[in-house]
């Protein structure tokens, strides 16, 4: 299984909606309008939107925020997959973190889970986001 991380594109605004508006999301993950979405795609204000590719096939996407000019690396403001448990969000958090940390001025990614939600607290775990010298994982309640 290959799994990479591409620009979304404004053709790819249907797919993330349509994925982040399921009802089985709707407890982990917070709605975005059409047009914030399009705005990150859109790389306005420091975020990116990424699409999740599975051999070659959407698979999820994953936003993020550059903040970088507060000395703050980078925070993972969603990440989401539509097949869970098939070792796609892992792979793709892996590649985010990589590409995060080859960049010299970055010593920090972050993100922020629901205390619920223990899928996602065991891959954050299981890539040792805590282990690097400044990535935090926040917990919300
Ligand atoms: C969180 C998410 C991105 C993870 O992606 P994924 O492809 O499902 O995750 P993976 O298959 O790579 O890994 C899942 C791991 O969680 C484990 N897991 C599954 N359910 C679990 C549970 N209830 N408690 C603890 N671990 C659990 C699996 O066993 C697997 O661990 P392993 O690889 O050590 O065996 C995805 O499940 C998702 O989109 N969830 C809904 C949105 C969300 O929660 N986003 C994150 C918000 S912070």
């Amino acid at each position: 299984m290959a799994v990479t991380l591409r620009h979304s594109t404004r053709a790819d605004l249907d797919y993330v909606t349509a994925l982040e508006r399921r009802a089985d999301n709707l407890d982990y993950i917070g709605q975005w309008s059409d047009w914030e979405h399009l705005s990150a795609i859109e790389g306005r204000n420091g975020r990116s939107h990424w699409i999740i590719e599975r051999d070659g096939e959407r698979a999820g996407y994953l936003i993020a925020y550059d903040c970088r000019a507060h000395d703050c690396g980078f925070y993972v403001k969603r990440i989401l997959v539509d097949r869970k448990d098939g070792g796609t969000g892992s792979a793709a958090l892996r590649t985010f973190l990589e590409r995060a940390f080859s960049q010299a001025d970055v010593s920090c990614v972050w993100l922020m889970v629901r205390e619920a939600n223990a899928r996602g607290r065991h891959i954050y775990e299981k890539l040792h986001m805590r282990s690097r010298t400044t990535t935090v994982m926040k917990y919300l309640q």
